[in-house]
């Protein structure tokens, strides 16, 4: 079986910084409050103009560019959302005709919440398999998947709801995969259903997002310590033998609680929720991308990823980073 590698990465946020301070401006609330709860101290929220297609767009020309894939060369685009500007066309739609991907390769957006980056990546993996002996027939022997997590989770919050609206953020993360024969790789995917975070959708009128804190928190660190766990056994290594954990960044104390579960070192577990909030299917893919900008994602790495969300959906996957990775120079990073 072909297994995913991490070629490159890309990321962009919405222009509006708002911090808990601007919270605490209009609502019962404070810095002290919400980052002693969740470690977010500010998120960015879309400005007029901006939207999920636009983050997503910036996200994956970075992807691509740093990469060095033409986007003819992409074999499969999916996008994992769940505040894309419409239905339809979903977000990998309007990217086929805005980056210029080819007219023969499959491009959707999937919903599995805040897992939907690591559903992705296994839809991705999927398509490339079924894709490969047409690959093979036309001459090319790699394939490339793009795989974006976008949100504009601004939009669907209830500003006057303290408990959900200082959590959430708008941002985009991009990731090019390629196909790599025998590659270390694994994935779990799983769901347990339930209503304890509802993100509504079109046809919902006014309705906002709307959540269980607490339950959804119980939830989190049962399924984040299992899922990291799972992916060890299957693949036979220790956590010392990974590089880096990046957990979706929903809430600091839910990573702390996962990290003592393992008995883990927490330096391996990346975070950067202070200053992006939770942006959904986009907290992975942006945390990869900015570790990658900070130098400290390097070629031949294993990562292990690990997300939980709405739905109540969860998900892991255990990668290398592609020997090729730093083939793009520093400065390119910071464009
Ligand atoms: O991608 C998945 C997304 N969801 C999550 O990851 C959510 C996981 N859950 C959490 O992170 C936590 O449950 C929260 C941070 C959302 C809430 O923390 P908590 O310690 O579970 O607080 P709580 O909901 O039990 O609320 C405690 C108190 C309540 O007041 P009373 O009833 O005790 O008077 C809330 O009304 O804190 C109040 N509260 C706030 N106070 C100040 C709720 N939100 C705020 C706020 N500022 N922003």
């Amino acid at each position: 079986m072909n297994g995913l590698t991490l070629l490159a990465t890309g990321s962009a946020a919405g222009s509006r910084v708002v911090t808990n301070d601007d919270f605490a401006k209009t609502l019962d609330t404070s810095d002290e409050w919400i980052y002693s709860r969740t470690g977010i101290h500010e998120r960015h929220f879309c400005k007029e103009g901006e939207s999920c297609v636009s983050l997503a767009r910036e996200a994956a020309k970075k992807a691509l560019l740093r990469a060095k894939i033409a986007p003819e060369d992409i074999d499969c685009c999916i996008a994992a959302t769940v505040s894309g500007d419409a239905t339809s066309p979903g977000v990998a739609c309007s990217l086929q005709k805005d980056l210029g991907l080819r007219e023969d390769i499959p491009v959707l957006d999937v919903n599995a919440a805040c897992s939907g980056f690591l559903y992705g990546m296994e839809v991705a993996r999927g398509f490339l398999e079924s894709g490969k002996q047409r690959r093979t027939l036309s001459g090319k022997t790699d394939g490339y998947a793009l795989v974006i997590g976008c949100e504009q989770l601004s939009r669907l919050l209830d500003l006057k709801d303290r408990a959900t609206c200082v959590l959430f953020g708008d941002g985009a993360g991009a990731a090019v995969f390629k196909s790599k024969e025998n590659a270390r790789y694994a994935s779990l995917l799983g769901a347990r259903g339930g209503e304890e975070i509802v993100v509504p959708g079109p046809g919902d009128g006014e309705r906002k997002i709307m959540m269980d804190g607490k339950a959804v928190f119980r939830f989190a660190v049962e399924a984040l310590p299992k899922t990291l766990k799972a992916l060890l056994a299957q693949s036979g290594l220790t956590l010392d033998e990974v590089d880096w954990v990046v957990c979706h960044q929903a809430n600091s104390r839910i990573i702390d609680h996962c990290v003592r579960s393992m008995k883990a070192d927490p330096s391996k577990f990346y975070k950067n929720m202070d200053h992006f909030g939770n942006t959904s299917a986009a907290s992975i893919p942006m945390a990869l991308d900015e570790m990658a900008g900070k130098g400290l994602l390097k070629a031949g790495q294993t990562i292990l990823l690990d997300g939980f969300g709405a739905g109540l959906t969860w998900g892991g996957a255990l990668l290398q980073t592609d020997a090729q990775m730093n083939r793009f120079c520093l400065s390119e990073v910071s464009k």
